[in-house]
């Protein structure tokens, strides 16, 4: 019996479907994530005190990090900032893989394991490989009292409420904001507190539901019709370079999911080297642009597609004309730290896979031959 919601919790309310509410209603999910763990400067998880002792954690010469699907997604992410941050070599698996072949483990080995359920049965027996190593676990839930919650050392839970669609939409954004809380603390025990960049990040963080907030209100009715185009479509692609190809892929996997698409995401800087073999004349083309550090690759990755006549839907930060220029759909998202970004660029994707899935007509809420969590390997 789930205790830890309300009823209220899995009412679908005025939505057509879970999705769309899940989707919704990530503003408020995101606060519940941080509530209680942003101080002015600074990040609580007391749930880790034990672990947070600047001597255990120089004794870790590896993170590494292992989920399957969605949260997989979310856990490159997090390895991409806490490498910048923490300057250690950050791994990330496919639980599936990792549970049979995976580089040296022992008690020097940090492994976060990530899960919106907590019953996935690959992440559950990477968690159980991980403990016979000797590692020291963290498990990053939505449901506190989940068989990953308990077998793991620490649990840090992301508190977003039941997520009942199968396509996981606010699993995705919450957990990469406990991801940030995480690299946040981590960062300060290692190397004590007055780290240049983390008041930034935790200013930022405090106002980033009103972010997602103006990102809906932005990009929902513009999606819903630039939807309608890809009804006759067999399938998209999507491009980026650093986490901006993170999240392309998966922008992808929701497409494949939910729309049925055949979806694929590629590093920009990648699809010379074949998949451009496949840009023919109308073919879509999402061309994601949030890292201010890398747009002007991507600005010469765009116009390499455009001289082969694909269209292309840009998705970039308020302001920036040079991309609108190069391509035939703009969607603009708010700015926000680099790292946050993947957060904000999120839901146009979403939003996305929801709209094409329901004008294609189908069940977004339970897509064919998918389940919400599998608990058999
Ligand atoms: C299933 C779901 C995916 C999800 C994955 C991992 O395949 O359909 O949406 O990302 O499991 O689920 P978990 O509960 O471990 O995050």
């Amino acid at each position: 019996i789930i205790v830890e919601w309300d009823k209220d919790d899995f009412s679908m309310k005025e939505y057509d479907h879970y999705m769309l509410k899940e989707i919704i209603e990530q503003p408020k999910e995101i606060k519940k994530t941080l509530e209680g763990r942003l101080t002015e400067n600074s990040v609580e998880l007391p749930e880790l005190n034990k672990l947070l002792t600047q001597e255990n954690l120089q004794s870790f010469k590896k993170i590494d990090i292992v989920a399957s699907g969605t949260a997989y997604h979310a856990g490159i992410v997090g390895k991409k900032v806490m490498e910048t941050m923490l300057n250690l070599p950050v791994e990330v698996s496919i639980s599936s893989e990792f549970r049979y072949e995976h580089g040296p483990l022992n008690e020097h080995n940090l492994v976060i394991v990530i899960s919106q359920s907590g019953e996935t049965a690959d992440t559950l027996s990477a968690l159980k490989e991980a403990k016979a190593n000797g590692c020291q676990t963290i498990a990053i839930t939505n449901r506190k009292r989940s068989n990953l919650a308990r077998k793991a050392d620490y649990t840090i839970c992301t508190n977003a409420g039941p997520e009942l669609a199968v396509p996981a939409t606010k699993a995705y954004t919450t957990q990469i904001t406990v991801l940030l809380l995480l690299a946040i603390v981590l960062t300060e025990t290692i190397n004590g507190p007055g780290i240049e960049r983390i008041p930034e990040m935790i200013k930022e963080l405090e106002q980033l539901p009103d972010e997602v907030e103006k990102t809906l209100i932005m990009t929902q009715d513009a999606i819903d019709q630039f939807a309608q185009v890809t009804e006759d479509q067999e399938s998209l692609f999507l491009i980026g370079r650093g986490l901006d190809y993170v999240l392309a892929l998966e922008g992808a996997l929701k497409l494949q999911e939910v729309a049925y698409l055949h979806a694929d995401a590629y590093a920009s800087g990648e699809m010379k080297h074949g998949t451009m073999a496949l840009i023919t004349p109308g073919v879509p083309v999402i061309a994601l642009s949030t890292q201010k550090h890398l747009r002007d690759k991507t600005i010469s990755n765009i116009r390499e597609i455009k001289a082969r006549d694909a269209f292309v839907i840009g998705v970039t930060t308020v302001g920036d004309d040079d991309i609108s220029e190069i391509v035939d759909e703009v969607m603009y998202i708010p700015e926000v730290h680099p790292f946050l970004m993947p957060i904000v660029a999120a839901i146009p994707l979403q939003l996305l896979a929801y709209y094409a899935g329901t004008v294609r007509g189908f069940d977004v809420d339970r897509p064919r031959n998918l389940a919400k969590s599998l608990t058999v390997e």
